[in-house]
């Protein structure tokens, strides 16, 4: 990996962005880095949370590079998902101000692929698990949409999706929203059978459900017909450390930062 042509120095472009009720940090990135280009959605970068001086770090309290998953790409400008939590480095990004610089690797990750072929794209993400999944996904959506596709979203949620959340999402986008498991269940059966291909943000306690649901109703679960974002702790992003292992569906292990974090849903669960 040419760790160079991955180092960029990123400029803070405003305040704080809300995205499908995800809260996103926008960033300026130098245009013209070729490893800048390909998917959006399912990549991810490492911030350094720390100034620099002189190409010296000034202070080493948050040590680690955090990471930072991709929401969207318009030119120049990124926007990253920056969860709404107590950690140290988010509340130090937080805080940045406009024109701040941060330096930044990646992108990192290999990102949702769609097929040329796949017309019909079913969306499911588990806000009770991650009210930011759907932020995560959206970046799908307009590349389907433009080639005339359809997208379906379904959310399991409590409720507390907001309208102006909903609003944001491109006028085709269908959504439905399941306020329990039940109706979580009868709508996944329904939508199965009309999708070409699957994008979700789950927490791992579904993705056998989702897998046995998948196998009922299309006989059996195709590599290529499911992809999973995973979010794991990313520390070293090359696949050193381990920190990110999760478990395969063969009992084996698996490097979501090297191999993921987009995965098939045939290598988790069967
Ligand atoms: S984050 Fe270090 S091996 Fe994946």
């Amino acid at each position: 990996m040419d760790t160079h042509s991955l180092a960029h120095t990123a400029h803070i472009a405003g305040p704080i962005r809300w995205v499908a009720g995800a809260p996103c940090l926008p960033l300026h990135l130098p245009e013209g880095n070729a490893t800048l280009a390909g998917p959006v959605a399912g990549r991810y970068f490492l911030a350094r949370c720390a100034d620099e001086v002189d190409g010296e770090r000034t202070e080493w309290s948050i040590y680690l590079r955090r990471p930072l998953y991709a929401v969207q790409r318009r030119g120049d400008e990124w926007l990253l998902h920056l969860p709404p939590d107590d950690d140290p480095g988010h509340g130090w990004l937080r805080r940045r101000a406009k024109s701040a610089p941060v330096d930044l690797l990646g992108p990192f990750g290999n990102g949702f692929s769609l097929p040329e072929d796949g017309r019909n794209l079913l969306l499911l993400a588990d806000l009770t698990d991650n009210p930011g999944w759907l932020a995560l996904l959206l970046g799908v959506v307009e590349p389907l949409l433009d080639r005339g596709g359809r997208v379906t979203l379904l959310l399991r949620s409590d409720g507390s999706v907001g309208e102006a959340a909903l609003s944001q999402l491109p006028i085709p986008v269908e959504v439905q929203s399941a306020p329990d498991e039940a109706a979580w269940a009868r709508a996944l059966n329904g939508a199965i059978p009309w999708a070409d291909q699957i994008c979700a943000g789950l927490p791992r306690s579904r993705y056998a459900s989702l897998a046995q649901a998948i196998q009922a109703k299309r006989f059996r679960l195709e590599e290529g017909f499911c992809q999973l974002l995973v979010q794991a702790d990313i520390l070293c992003a090359v696949g050193a450390c381990l920190a990110c292992v999760i478990p395969t569906a063969n009992g084996g292990i698996i490097r979501t930062c090297a191999h993921g974090p987009v995965f098939d849903l045939t290598q988790l669960a069967l």
